[in-house]
């Protein structure tokens, strides 16, 4: 049965240990995630507000799993991800996503941008063959409104529009693909 809520949180504490240079002892926390519950439908988008360092990116990669967490759960479409076992949450990658806050440190600075799209669809064996993908990129890149003339940019020599762009395309695309 298809829940009502895509994402749940439910008290989710996410600490840093602080560890002494002598004997590597554990000191302290960083306290960076201290209890937060929320509730997100199918096709709702919610906003984390608040000052630098007060822990939204720590939430939300704690959220995604890319972190552990110290305490609490997080339900997405009905699963608890902490309780996945690994092949299931390699499974479920592809549909949970961060989109970075600046383009430039997300992107590889050796890839083209037609590398930097196919590198996920790839990685998640969304294609048969090469052609296929390159087919797909190209048709992604149209959708989506990125000009075929950044195809063999590299992230240096776009300006920020086609950037920004091409930065979310490379998180977006899997979904858009699976029909997610
Ligand atoms: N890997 C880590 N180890 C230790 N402390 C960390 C780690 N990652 C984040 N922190 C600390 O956790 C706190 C929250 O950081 P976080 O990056 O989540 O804040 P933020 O709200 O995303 O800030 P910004 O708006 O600047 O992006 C900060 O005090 C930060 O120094
Ligand atoms: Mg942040």
């Amino acid at each position: 049965m298809e829940s009502e809520y895509l994402v749940e949180v439910r008290d989710l504490v996410k600490w840093f240990p602080i560890k002494s240079s002598f004997f590597r002892r554990t000191t302290g926390n960083v306290r960076a995630v201290d209890g937060i519950s929320l509730k997100i439908r199918r096709g709702q988008t919610m906003g984390l507000v608040g000052e630098s360092g007060c822990g939204k990116s720590t939430a939300g990669r704690t959220m995604l799993r890319l972190l552990e967490r110290t305490s609490g759960d997080v339900i997405f479409d009905g699963q608890d991800i902490f309780k996945l076992p690994k092949e299931e949450l390699r499974r479920m990658r592809p549909r949970m996503q961060i989109v970075f806050q600046d383009p430039y440190s997300s992107l590889n600075p050796r890839q083209s941008v037609a590398d930097l799209i196919a590198d996920p669809l790839y990685i998640n064996k969304v294609h048969k063959n090469r052609r296929e993908r390159d087919e797909n990129v190209r048709k992604l890149m149209d959708t989506v409104g990125l000009a075929r003339r950044v195809e063999n940019s590299y992230p240096h020599e776009l300006d920020c529009y086609d950037f920004c762009h091409s930065a979310n395309y490379v998180f977006y695309n899997i979904n858009y693909y699976k029909g997610i």
